[in-house]
Formats: C-alpha cells, structure tokens, sequence
C-alpha cells in the first residue's frame, strides 16, 4: 500500500525557515530522476470491441434502458446479466476498484486486488496483437466530434453526436535497462469513461468517472530494458449525461518515473494561512511514498520562487526551508509539514483589480545523500473571506462575482482539451468583464485551472452533477455508493493548490434535495470529506428546488440557488427567505438567466415583457429551431438577463452569478431538442458574440463605453412593420434616431437594463443612437441596411502561433456587401483552403441548427459569419496562407505564421 494521507508513518517535523538567497532555480531537466512527459504520441485507434457488438468487458452490470425519452425512462432486468453468468463477459470492477485506493480514508475499506487477472483476455489488450491497421491517433482525442450526426431521436440530452460504444487505444511504451528498479506510473487527465488500463496483458486498473484525472501504477506489470504494450479500453454508456460528454482519451496522458522513494501522487498540498501585504505564512504538507521494499530516510529542502507573468520562475528563491532527517518505511509513507513566511508576498488575486502573481513550490528529496526526487508545485498566496452581506473577499478587496457557467466541450473540437481554445473563450470572458468560471458539474481539465490561475479568475470547482438519485437512466447514481469518496478526494488532492479556486461544489441540483435528512446525510458526508481535504475553502451545493426550510441547505457553507433566487417562471426570487433562514451564509446565484437565443435571428412580433419563455410564434420558431435573438427569452425554469440583474440589485448582500452560459455547447439543445448544441451562451458555439455579450459588458464594466443597436436594420419585408430597436448601453439614457428622425429619448428605469423603442417603423437606411451617462454625451453608434453579399472577408485572432500542432489561430469570417458591412442574414457556402505548412481542424458558423461535419471544410455562414480553426503541422515553421471563398463572392485571404522555437 501506498500514497498515505491517512495515516500511517506521519511523521511531524519542527522547521525552520531560512530565508535566502538561493541559485537560481535549476531547468527541468535537472529534475531527474523523477521524469515525468507527455504520453500523447504514437497512440493506435480503434472503434469498437474485437467481436464487434458483443463486449468482451462490463465494468459492473448495468440496468437495460428502455422506452428511454428525454428523462423519462424505465430500467429493465440486465440482460447483461444473462452473458455475464454465461461467462461470456468479463466483469472488471473488482481489478479496477483498487487504482482509488488511496482515496480511501478507511484501511478496511479499501480494496485488494484478485490474485489473478480476468478470465478474458480479450486480443486487443495482448502485447502480440497487430494494430499496425488501427488509426494512428494523437492525444487528446475526442473520437465522437467526428460524427456523423445522428439522423434519427430521440436524440435525449447528450446531443446528436454518438458518444457511446466500447474504444481501444494501444501504444508501446519502450522502457530502458536504466529504468529498473524504477517507479513507473501513467498519468491520465482525463478518460471518457469507465477506462481499464491493459499492460502487457495484464489489468492494471482504471477509472469509471470521465471526468477525473487518475494514476495507474504500471510498475508491477512493465519491464525495464524491454517494450511493454499499453492498450486502454474506454466503455461510455448511452444515457450517461444531460449534455454531450465526448468519448475517448480527450485529455493529456504522462509517463511518470521516479526513484522508490518520492513525492506522492498531487502529494504536496500548500497554504497560505496568514496573509497581508507585509507578509504572508506559507505552509506545506508533504506526503512521501516508499514503493521500495528497504527502509528509507528522506531529507525534504522546499525552496520558493515566485513566478512570471508566463508561469517561469523569476530570480532566486523566496525561501528555502530543510526539514530534519525523517524515516519512511518500505511499502508505505510519511507525511511532512513545513512553513516558511514571505515579506511582502506578490499576492494572487482576480483581475481587473488584482494581478495573479504566482509562486511554486520546489520539493527536493534526499536519501542517503543524493537527491532522490524533485517537484514542482504552483501555487498563489492570497486570503479569502467570505461575508454574508456581501460575498467573496480576496485579499480584503470585494470581489462581486462575475461569472458564467462553462460546459467542458470547446465547441467543434469536442470534448479533447486544447489549451489555446480554452485560453481564447477565457479572454473572450474577461473583455466582457467576467471574472469567474463554474465548472459545471465536474472537474475540469487541469490547465483549465492553470489558466484560471494565470489569468486571474475565481473558480467554483464542482464534482458532481448527481448523486445516489440519476438524472439519466446511466449516469454517476450507478456508482455513487462505491466512488464518491474517490472521485471526491481525488479532485480536491489535485486542485487544492489552484488560487483561482475560491470554493468547492459537492453537487448540481441533486435528486437528494427531495429526499429530506436522508439527502442531507449525504450531503454532510461529502462537506465533511472537503472540510478534511481543505479546511481553507467552503463547501456549496447548488439548489434549484430545495427550500431554506428543508434540511440540504442546512449542510453546506454557502448557498448556491440556480434560477430560484431570481424565481422561477412567475414565483418570486428566493433569495429573502434563504437569507432570512441563514443570516450567516453567503448566497451566491450559481445559475442564472438560462437565457435562450439563436445569434442574429431576430423574431417578431416581440413581447413588451422582459423575460419570457419560449413559445410557439413567440421567441422561438420550431419549425426551423431558431430562438429569437432579442434577449428576452429563457428556458421554461429560467429568466432574461434582465430580471437576474434585477434580483441580485434588490438583494445586494448576494455574492454574485453565475450566468448558464458562457458559450452555447454541445448538448442540451433547450429548447428544441432536435438541434446540436444549447441555446444559453452569451457566446455562440463558434465564440461568436450574441446581442446579449453588451449586456453583460455593459453592467460588468460600466467604465466602457458600450452602446450596442438590435436588430440589424436590413429588412426589405418589413418595410412599414414595427420592428423594435434595443439598446444595450452603459450610458443611463439614450436618443434613437431612424434616417435622422428622433424617435425619443429614454432613460433606464430603476432595475431595467435595456432601453428599447418598440413601436419604431421599419424603412430602410440607418438607425443611430447617442447615449447619455450622467446628462453627458457618452457614446454613438449606427446600424445602417446593407446591400447584396458581395465579398468575404478574414481575420484570424492570432498572425503568430507555435509550430507545435497545438496551438491554434481562430479565423473569422464575414460575408459583406460592396461597403464591407456584414450581411447580416448572409448564409452563403463558404470553403477554406489552407496552403502552406498549416491545416483546417475544424470550421463551425454557430448555428446550433447546423448538421455540417465539424471536420467539413465547407459550411454555410450563419447570419453573416463563420469560422475556421487552424493550426500548424507540427514541427513545421512559416507562412500558412488560409484562402476563405465562396461562389459570386470576393475571395478573403489570411495569412498566419507558425514558429518553431528552437532547442536549448
Ligand atoms: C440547470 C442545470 C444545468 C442545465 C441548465 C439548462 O437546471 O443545472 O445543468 O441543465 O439548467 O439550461
């Protein structure tokens, strides 16, 4: 056994700090022998078990499903189980329950692995069998964003990709004679889902939940000197999520190599229990693992450095602090504690008032008089408090919270994780003015969490969208009971460390908020399990049914509400009476708006409320899926973003929202569940701006000056119709003017956010409006007819970007007339062709309508606009020219320049 938080061989040291100057921190390189690489290249693909149909391997049986539709659905005795007592299927749950084993706080509890392995071993998992034929595939890799779209329903919530069916990767791992005696693990952030791990034949673990990052210790089953055959299964099941989980290994995979003794896996977790701007205490506890079979001695040295802006260390260390000699026994291990304290601390905190200034915390380990490992741990130094008047305090500033809920798909790059896609939704937030994330319902990629950190936005960290009651007939309930201590600790070891992260979500809108004390039990387990893994951070729940009455909300820290704090449909907000119930809690609005619209398609007639649900003739067209882009419409259960704001300013000791979305995703096509992806963002699917992004920005940097016109003013049918013109602004009053003509001047009325003329008469020709804060003029701007699509026109988001086959340069395109104004209703067939040592990844128009492959060069822009993704053939430096063309139309070119750095 190994990797002991709990508790054996603790071993408590008295520290000193030395603060010195230190050499500079040594390149990575000198990290040795501790190696840890990527593991993404040479990876072998395929579709599907041996057999075909019939899987060789469950995880555990599962209930048959039927007559399943949209939530509504009746298990069925397993016919699984038939086979499995025919021995025609292998069960794996008793090889792969022992990889959480030190996620366990209770010895008794954790599992042994059977002497022997599986009764089947099925070809693919052999060292001897030939993939030479399989795909070559590099990591990550979202096998299901390939499509096709599936043409018949019900296509349920998980969008119309398939996701489910058995997958199989293989890959030779070639380890050196050097290697022997060495401890050899595979790091995965990610597997969708319910992952075995074959080495050599021989099942060596694996993770069921999807969403977890998770180790496999390969040691017992590689050799040193020889090639080893690695070969993952993944088993995603139908009815698993209510959004499209994506399918395959989507996130990165390591090869980890260390000496016996060595840092535990996320073995280092830091503190920062006392912090001002004079100085800060930093605190560590280091857990060391003995994978050896002789007693050890460890000498722990922790040095901190500060980082740069770019996540390198900066000149010399900040403190270096040498514990004394301390046994570690073999097969077990120890864990140290150590503080050193920092004058005047370069603190983390969220931009724009903050800067997210970083440290990392460098571990070396010596035994018997050689360095033996090193480790690299970031974190920030930052104090957080939490005020129920008021919310989030970072660093004794205020910090509203300004966030938007994120899926994890990166739109038409499916679920795989790219850094750079990620890092662009990320800005696209922050020129908006968010600066918080909620990784709704589980965690995240962990360079999601890296960015946050290094781009300065608080994080609400969630693990579960279900518990023991389902939502969908396969989804986390069928392995609740057996996991959720696991998949609990193992997100909080792995994230604890983050500064963005300010808060820790045990669940989503549970089925257990209807179960009274026997849901809230659980709910003080979970608290209880995040209280003894971080005692720094609270605990959340976020409730769209439970009452302040009830007992669920009685057992977190803070109250999340979704929808119900603003009121949902016609009943009144809750936040009064959860207020009234816990005067000494935090309320945080953690899904709001739930706003629904289709960017650029804008319906008539529209309603003089603000916030509506979609009907049919109003906000929303069923026959072509298009939700009316005016703004004011919701899901059924949710509300315009208007009457949130409205209920957060007439309950101002909130801490905030969280808007359901950010972006549009995959899945969850609300209201039309015939369409690919959502409705929600204030971001298409593409990354394109709906109206609704000025709103927002008009309200979260009230310092800018917005002032944003809808509808676009190109409507040969409707001339002598009312057509009515909103503006979003953060001017306080504005005059709308149509060819010249003022049509009045109005001023925002208490907690109304829009300014809207709705009996304006459409004619051709420009609409302009001047807008007011304070009496003064604040800002102009026109929205003028076009004429015919007559040209393109390309901008990609990025001229330089890295040779590394990673990096991405988004390119924008717009169809324009002959003045190059976007036509606004353009849906012509666009084409990109990419020359040089560049290629097309994948193009999207934001359309949640649109069934075009995302792999297809060609698509029809969507009201005007499309987009093309590109990167750089790997290893490949130079001009990559991207031609954008589309029939009568002028050509765009784009020319983009990859870099390759070189060696050091
Ligand atoms: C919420 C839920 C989200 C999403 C959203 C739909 O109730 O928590 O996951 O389903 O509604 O707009």
């Amino acid at each position: 056994m190994k990797a002991h938080y709990f508790w054996r061989g603790v071993a408590m040291a008295m520290l000193t700090a030395l603060v010195a100057a230190m050499a500079p921190a040594m390149a990575a390189d000198h990290l040795a022998p501790r190696q840890r690489m990527l593991f993404n290249d040479g990876w072998r693909f395929h579709l599907g078990d041996p057999d075909g149909n019939s899987a060789p391997y469950l995880y555990d049986i599962r209930p048959d499903v039927r007559q399943s539709a949209d939530g509504k659905q009746a298990d069925a005795m397993p016919e699984e189980a038939v086979r499995v007592a025919r021995g025609q299927v292998a069960l794996l749950k008793p090889w792969i329950m022992p990889t959480g084993n030190a996620f366990i706080k209770d010895p008794a509890k954790r599992y042994t692995r059977p002497a022997n392995g599986p009764a089947l071993v099925a070809p693919f998992a052999q060292a001897g069998f030939d993939d030479h034929s399989w795909r070559s595939v590099q990591l990550p890799h979202d096998w299901a964003i390939e499509g096709p779209f599936l043409t018949t329903g019900p296509y349920g919530g998980m969008g119309r990709l398939k996701t489910w069916g058995p997958a199989w990767y293989r890959k030779t791992l070639t380890l050196t004679a050097a290697d022997q005696g060495k401890s050899v693990f595979l790091d995965i952030d990610g597997a969708m889902a319910y992952s075995s791990v074959w080495v050599n034949g021989q099942l060596a673990g694996g993770w069921p939940y999807g969403y977890n990052s998770f180790r496999i210790d390969l040691t017992p089953y590689v050799k040193a000197g020889a090639d080893n055959q690695i070969a993952i299964r993944l088993d995603n099941t139908a009815e698993s999520a209510r959004w499209y989980p994506g399918a395959g290994l989507y996130r990165n995979v390591w090869l980890t190599k260390t000496a016996p003794l060595h840092v535990g896996h996320w073995g280092v977790h830091i503190t920062t229990p006392q912090v001002s701007r004079a100085s800060a205490q930093v605190a560590w506890q280091v857990t060391l693992d003995n994978d050896g079979n002789t007693p050890a001695e460890a000498e722990l040295t922790t040095q901190l450095y500060a980082l740069d802006d770019h996540g390198a260390i900066s000149g010399a260390a900040v403190a270096t602090v040498v514990t004394p000699r301390t046994p570690v026994p073999p097969g077990a291990g120890a864990v140290l504690h150590g503080a050193a304290t920092i004058d005047k601390p370069r603190l983390w905190g969220p931009l724009p008032t903050q800067r997210p200034h970083r440290y990392v915390a460098v571990t070396t380990v010596r035994s018997g008089g050689r360095v033996v490992d090193k480790y690299e741990t970031r974190f920030g130094i930052r104090s957080l408090r939490f005020d129920p008047n008021a919310g989030l305090y970072v660093n004794d500033e205020h910090i509203p919270i300004r966030g938007v809920n994120n899926h994890h798909d990166l739109g038409a790059l499916g679920a795989a994780f790219n850094l750079r896609a990620a890092e662009r939704q990320l800005t696209l937030l922050q020129e908006m003015g968010a600066n918080a994330i909620r990784m709704s319902h589980n965690p995240p990629d962990p360079q999601l969490l890296e960015l946050t950190d290094r781009m300065g936005m608080v994080v609400v960290d969630e693990v579960f969208d279900s518990w023991e009651r389902k939502k969908t007939p396969l989804d986390f309930h069928l392995i609740f009971p057996d996991w959720h201590e696991q998949d609990l600790r193992a997100m909080l070891r792995r994230d604890r460390n983050h500064p963005s992260v300010v808060m820790w979500s045990v669940g989503n809108e549970v089925g257990e908020q209807y179960t009274g004390e026997a849901g809230a039990d659980i709910g003080r387990k979970l608290a209880a399990i995040v209280h003894e893994e971080d005692p720094t951070r609270p605990t959340t729940n976020a409730m769209n049914w439970a009452q302040a009455d009830m007992p669920l909300p009685t057992t977190v820290d803070v109250i999340s509400l979704n929808y119900q704090g603003t009121g949902i449909r016609t009943l009144p907000g809750k936040f009064p009476m959860f207020r009234a119930r816990f005067p000494d809690k935090v309320i945080l609005h953690s899904e709001s708006a739930s706003a629904v619209s289709s960017r650029g398609e804008y319906q008539f007639p529209v309603p003089g409320v603000t916030s509506a649900a979609v009907r049919p003739g109003i906000g929303g067209d069923p026959k072509t899926m298009q939700v009316s882009a005016y703004e004011l419409f919701a899901a059924d259960f949710g509300s315009s973003a208007d009457r949130a704001f409205a209920a957060l300013d007439q309950n101002p000791y909130t801490a905030g929202e969280f808007v359901w979305t950010g972006f549009d995703y995959l899945g969850e096509p609300t209201p039309y569940y015939g369409a690919r992806s959502a409705y929600t963002g204030i971001f298409d699917l593409a990354g394109f701006k709906k109206d609704r992004y000025y709103l927002y920005k008009s309200r979260w940097r009230p310092e800018e000056k917005t002032l944003h016109i809808l509808p676009h003013w190109t409507w040969p049918e409707r001339v002598g119709e009312v057509t009515p013109v909103h503006v979003f602004t953060s001017g306080d009053e504005a005059e709308l003017f149509v060819n010249g003509k003022s049509q009045g001047r109005l001023k925002k009325a208490p907690y109304a956010y829009r300014l809207r003329w709705d009996y304006v008469v459409y004619e051709p020709g420009e609409i302009s409006v001047v807008a007011y804060k304070d009496g003064k003029e604040w800002a102009r701007s026109s929205v003028k007819t076009t004429g015919a699509p007559a040209a393109l026109e390309a901008t990609a988001d990025r001229g330089v970007i890295a040779g590394d086959g990673k990096d991405l340069s988004f390119i924008s395109v717009r169809v324009t007339d002959q003045l190059g104004a976007t036509a606004p209703r353009a849906s012509n067939r666009v084409r990109f062709t990419v020359e040089g040592p560049g290629e097309l990844v994948a193009t999207d128009n934001g359309d949640a309508t649109s069934f075009a492959s995302f792999q297809s060069p060609e698509r029809a822009a969507f009201n005007g606009l499309a987009l093309g993704i590109v990167r750089a053939k790997p290893g490949t430096a130079g001009a990559i020219k991207v031609r954008v063309t589309a029939d009568g139309l002028r050509d765009a070119v784009v020319m983009v320049h990859s870099t390759v750095q070189a060696s050091p």
